[in-house]
């Protein structure tokens, strides 16, 4: 498996610092809303916090209070994304309601995404900086609460989506978070505008490339690494680039055996084993690698004008977002 170990540092630094924000009483709520991050996580997002800020000349501690808010939002989708996805299992460990029940769930989730607002607004930037990072990661969490009704509705209907569609739909659900989070470490170092618009693009193609191998490995990958059951987008007729491509490519009876299981709650296991077992069997890997490749590509581009270290870290984060397998 591919590591990436400034990710790791970094992940200790916002770790510690999350630690002391998510305590309080009822101590249950503060256990169901922690329960994620103590159970694992890539912590991607105040990584590209942090070093968009430093890739500005910014310094690590003015973008530490929008790093741990980016990973409580950020948190806050995963618990309520559980929810709606019906899964059952994340971070290797049961999820959210799974092991706290639905009203905990949903208060765990809320108390996440209130405590990100607070933190920002006690940062010590200017008010304009802090302004600035309230409506964006304000509209963020739009776009992400629209991108998710985009995905559940897509998955409700028998129509099969243009890739277009498919983009934009991850763009809101899952791209938008990356960029604002890059955005949210631009103006924690600077107030100009084009080295904001630099980074907020970064962040959007890689989201949209780090949301396409998520679901290429979501159904290719090996559940031991990545932690969470394979199938379950099958299972739910989620509408992912992959699966959209493997029903295209698939004849006569492949494609039957896929479309049985497809959007279909009551497949059994081994309908869905068999299913995955056809999509693997489709060669479809690569085009999607490419697919995700080209997002990487045009992330990159964005960076042209910057030097030094934190623009080598998230240049290979790119690479590490494609490579991923878990
Ligand atoms: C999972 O994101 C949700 C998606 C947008 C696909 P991550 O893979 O970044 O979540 P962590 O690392 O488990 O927190
Ligand atoms: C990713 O959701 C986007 C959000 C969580 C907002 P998915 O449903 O595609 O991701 P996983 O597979 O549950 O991590
Ligand atoms: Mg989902
Ligand atoms: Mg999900």
């Amino acid at each position: 498996m591919k590591k990436n170990h400034t990710i790791e540092k970094n992940a200790k630094f916002v770790n510690n610092y999350l630690k002391t924000k998510l305590k309080g009483n009822p101590k249950i709520l503060y256990d169901a809303a922690g329960h994620l991050i103590v159970n694992g996580g890539k912590r991607l997002r105040p990584y590209m916090v942090i070093k968009s800020c430093q890739i500005l000349g910014g310094k690590i501690s003015n973008a530490m209070p929008a790093a741990s808010a980016i990973e409580m939002v950020h948190n806050f989708t995963l618990v309520h994304d559980d929810i709606m996805d019906n899964d059952e299992m994340r971070h290797g460990v049961p999820t959210v309601h799974n092991k706290f029940g639905m009203p905990v769930a949903i208060l765990a989730g809320d108390v996440l995404f209130s405590k990100a607002f607070q933190i920002i607004s006690n940062s010590k930037l200017s008010p304009n900086a802090t302004n600035q990072l309230i409506s964006r990661l304000a509209k963020a969490c739009v776009d992400v609460c629209e991108g998710q009704l985009f995905d559940i509705k897509m998955a409700e209907s028998r129509k099969i989506p243009s890739q277009s569609e498919y983009i934009e739909m991850i763009g809101k659900k899952t791209a938008a978070l990356f960029d604002v989070s890059c955005a949210m470490g631009a103006i924690c170092a600077t107030n100009n505008l084009r080295d904001i618009r630099n980074l907020s693009s970064f962040g959007r193609n890689l989201g949209i490339a780090f949301q396409i191998t998520d679901d290429l490995i979501g159904v290719m990958g090996d559940s031991k690494i990545t932690k969470k059951p394979v199938g379950n987008d099958l299972r739910e007729g989620k509408k992912s680039l992959p699966i959209l491509m493997a029903i295209k490519a698939a004849k006569d009876k492949n494609k039957k055996i896929i479309l049985k299981a497809f959007g279909n709650k009551k497949a059994s296991k081994d309908d869905l084993k068999k299913a995955v077992e056809v999509i693997r069997a489709q060669g479809i890997e690569d085009t999607v690698r490419n697919q995700a490749e080209k997002y990487a590509e045009l992330a990159e581009k964005s960076l042209t004008k910057y030097q030094g270290s934190a623009k080598k870290e998230l240049v290979e984060l790119l690479d590490f977002v494609v490579k991923r397998s878990r």
